[in-house]
């Protein structure tokens, strides 16, 4: 048996919490876990509106099935066809062989390459609308946030949006389902690290999509990750507008690639320096250590980064190698940038990183400083010059 949620009288929540997977598409760190959400409609027709990762689809059939409770389904609605959501489909549709599947013209390509699933298919475009009796499910297309085929659902009787992967976030619900029943500051974090990682590279689109949701009156928002909004819809939107056009707060993050410490040791001077200029918000991250899902995240956050690394075998330190190319793949924007490191026997590290600032277009505050080996008297000058070129960039960014 299950303990119910509604959204409102006839629309439950049938999501489900994945507390096992390590990593979300196999790359992404999942330490709090992660909740794939589900809605039921029940109306005179009934409609499922996206389904859940195959890894969770027992509960999850368990809890459609108990509130239908024999009714037949009537609609499936495919926002979003990444298998985290579309995972159930094949089973929805053993259970329910009569269901019609509502998708647009580019879900159902994805359907049939995935699924093999050709048949009951019902396709809708921008503004179409599927009656179920009192409610009404009204179609937007939104692509790109976060696939081409990707779509929003608004039912215009509750004034609620299923937004897909907009508005998501990692980690699990812990019992509490809706933004007014959780601690918001447990989820500050897990939110912008989903949208940097997974939707970031697709500002403009989720930009077009907020304009056309924009003449919608919302009350709540119904995502596929995370908590349901109900009660800081303002606060939500607002986060997404910010995001997407790469608005930042004043801090400055510092990654280091250092093998034995001599790069590090760089970092560090880098840092005290913006502390005595007055910035407060500074995070140093060792690219050995902390995945590039967390970096990315406070990038998002912050307006200053300062790369360093070390050379390794005539290139780039491995780990800030891999962090410049996730960084190059997403291309946030509006950034300043601080460039260092030491050559050691061939150099490369900082020489990379200069062809990396060509490339995303940061705007570079200070010359890079590369060390030969560990860094002398005349490279700490020029590390502090880093430090107070980023300070002084920022200062005149606030005013
Ligand atoms: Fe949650 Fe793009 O899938």
């Amino acid at each position: 048996m299950h303990h119910f949620v509604h959204l409102s009288e006839n629309i439950y929540w049938i999501g489900v919490n994945d507390r096992r997977t390590q990593l979300f598409e196999n790359q992404w760190p999942l330490p709090n876990g992660i909740a794939y959400n589900s809605y039921l409609i029940l109306d005179e027709k009934t409609a499922l509106v996206d389904t859940v990762s195959m890894c969770s689809m027992d509960t999850f059939l368990e809890k459609a099935k108990e509130i239908l409770n024999g009714r037949s389904l009537d609609y499936l609605i495919i926002n979003h066809m990444e298998p985290d959501h579309s995972g159930a489909i094949r089973t929805v549709v053993n259970e329910f062989p009569d269901v019609q599947i509502v998708g647009n013209a580019k879900t159902f390509p994805m359907l049939q390459g995935f699924y093999n699933i050709t048949e009951n298919l019902m396709e809708v475009e921008e503004n179409s609308l599927i009656d179920l009796g009192k409610h009404k499910l009204r179609f937007y297309m939104t692509p790109m946030v976060h696939w081409p085929e990707t779509m929003m659902t608004y039912e215009e009787t509750e004034k609620i949006l299923f937004s897909a992967d907009a508005f998501g976030s990692f980690g699990t619900l812990d019992g509490g389902i809706f933004d007014d029943e959780i601690n918001l500051d447990f989820y500050e974090e897990e939110l912008r690290r989903y949208y940097s990682n997974i939707v970031g590279k697709y500002g403009l689109q989720v930009q077009k999509a907020m304009d056309k949701l924009a003449g919608l009156e919302i009350k709540m928002i119904a995502s596929t990750h995370g908590p349901i909004w109900r009660s800081h819809i303002p606060k939500i939107i607002n986060d997404y507008q910010r995001w997407s056009r790469n608005e930042t707060e004043e801090g400055v993050v510092i990654v280091f690639g250092s093998m034995y410490g001599n790069t590090e040791k760089m970092a560090e001077i880098i840092a005290r320096t913006l502390s005595e200029e007055g910035i407060r918000n500074i995070r140093i991250f060792d690219s050995s250590k902390t995945h590039s899902s967390y970096i990315i995240n406070a990038i998002w956050k912050y307006k200053g980064v300062i790369l360093g690394s070390s050379a390794y075998n005539g290139g780039i330190f491995t780990p800030m190698r891999d962090l410049i190319r996730e960084l190059e793949h997403i291309m946030p924007k509006n950034h300043f940038l601080g460039i260092f490191g030491s050559m050691s026997w061939g150099g490369g590290g900082v020489r990379t990183l200069e062809k990396f600032a060509e490339t995303i277009k940061w705007e570079l505050v200070a010359p890079p400083v590369e060390a030969k080996h560990a860094a002398q008297e005349k490279d700490t000058e020029h590390l502090v010059r880093i430090g107070k070129e980023m300070a002084r960039r920022l200062r005149e960014e606030k005013k």
